[in-house]
This record gives structure tokens, sequence and C-alpha cells, in this order.
């Protein structure tokens, strides 16, 4: 369970203070998904990123299994975020001089998969997202929604606990982004993986039950 108790994130730039989260409690379960809304500068990246440790929250906790993950050590963290994150940004977060099967390398080498272990996991995501036969081939030779997909298998390669999905969908057409989106929802149910999206598309927002409005950095209840 993830359980964040009054997180904020204040931004001082050139616009002066900005308060990118304002006091931000919700707590999710694993296997739940949940879509952060809200129109652009609403604070949907820097929630994701504080939930991934990638930033760091000024006031408030961020509890994971128990623990405050905005306490830890760096070292800590940087283990949290290779273990139980998994990330999949807007597109094409795939390295373009590597196949997709050595894309989909990476996570499991950072995490100790090698070998045959590693050789049988890489298919087996293939198999799952429809992309057997696709191990040998470039980035660029994939259409956007195979490479979302595999943007997706490579996030949830090493069995995050946590995925977080940045607008996900940004670069595809309706049809390709509800399919993906569905795919994220159906593997991360059957895998008690907790599903964080973004999105502003009210189309896929409406996927999903757990809804959490971002306006201006707080949350706005719903009418
Ligand atoms: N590193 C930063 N420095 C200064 N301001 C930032 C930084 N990151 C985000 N912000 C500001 O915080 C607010 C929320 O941004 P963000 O979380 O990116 O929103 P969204 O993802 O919903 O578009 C915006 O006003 C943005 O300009
Ligand atoms: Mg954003």
């Amino acid at each position: 369970m993830l359980d964040l108790q009054g997180v904020s994130r204040h931004f001082i730039s050139g616009r002066g203070h900005v308060a990118a989260l304002h006091d931000i409690s919700f707590a999710v379960e694993g296997g739940q998904a949940v879509v952060l809304t809200g129109r652009s500068g609403s604070g949907k990246t820097t929630l994701l990123n504080c939930i991934g440790t990638l930033d760091l929250p000024d006031a408030g906790a961020i509890l994971y299994q128990g623990t405050n993950i905005c306490t830890l050590s760096s070292r800590q963290r940087n283990l949290f975020r290779r273990r139980q994150v998994g990330f999949v940004f807007q597109a094409g977060n795939l390295l373009p001089w590597l196949t997709i099967a050595e894309n989909l390398q990476f996570p499991l080498e950072l995490n100790g998969i090698r070998g045959a272990a590693q050789q049988r996991r890489i298919e087996e995501l293939l198999a799952v997202f429809g992309l057997s036969g696709y191990d040998k081939a470039l980035p660029a030779e994939l259409s956007g929604g195979e490479l979302q997909r595999i943007a997706f298998a490579r996030a949830i390669a090493h069995a995050p606990a946590i995925l977080l999905a940045d607008e996900p969908t940004a670069s595809l057409d309706s049809d390709n982004s509800r399919r993906l989106v569905e795919l994220m929802l159906a593997l991360c149910t059957a895998r008690g993986t907790m599903l964080f999206i973004a999105t502003h598309d009210q189309e896929l927002a409406g996927m999903i039950e757990t809804v959490i409005p971002l306006k201006d950095g707080k949350m706005e209840t719903r009418p």
C-alpha cells in the first residue's frame, strides 16, 4: 500500500513561488489503478516524480508498506526506484540504437536477471505484448502503438510494485490509446501492480475507477 499524507512541493522560479503540489493525501492498494487528471501545469508530473522518488516533497510523507520513502538515503531511494518502480513516459523512451530485445534487457540487468532467465523473460514479455519475433528489430521499425507497448513491457520487465505512466498515450491515436490502457489495466490488476497514469485525455480517465483530479497542485473535490 502507498499512502500519501499531506504531500506538498513548491518551486521558486522566474515566475516566483509555485505550489506545484499542495497538501495531497490519498492511499492506493496493490493492483489498484489511479488516473491523475488536470490540465497542463496542474502538478501531475511532479506528483509522479515524488512517488517515484525522482523528486522529494518539501512537506508531508509518502509511505510505502509503512516506510516513508521521502526520508530514505539517496542510496536507498535508488534501490527502491530500481526494484519497485517502473516508468513509462510520453513517447519513445527506448534507446533507438539498441534492438527491442536489448532495450528490454536493461531493467533485467539492473535487477540481476541474466543469462537464460533473462532470455526467457524477454520472450515471455514479447509474447504477452503480441510482439514475438520483434526481438531483433530496431525501435524505428515499429509503429507508435507497438513502441508504447514495448516501452510498457520494459517498464514492467523487472516486476515493479508501482508503475508510473506520464501521458503514455500522448503520441497515439484514440484506438491505440485505448488498447494500451486496457493492456496496462489488465496486466497491473493481474500482477497486483499499482498503476498511476497521468493524462488529460478524458476518455482514458473514464476507463479508470479512481480519479485524482488536480488543479493548481491541489486535489479538486469532485462535484
Ligand atoms: N523544476 C521545476 N522548477 C520550477 N517550476 C516547476 C518545476 N517543475 C514543475 N514546475 C511547475 O510546477 C507546476 C506543475 O508542473 P507539472 O507537475 O509539470 O504539471 P503537469 O504535469 O500537470 O503539466 C507548473 O506550474 C510547473 O511550471
Ligand atoms: Mg506533465
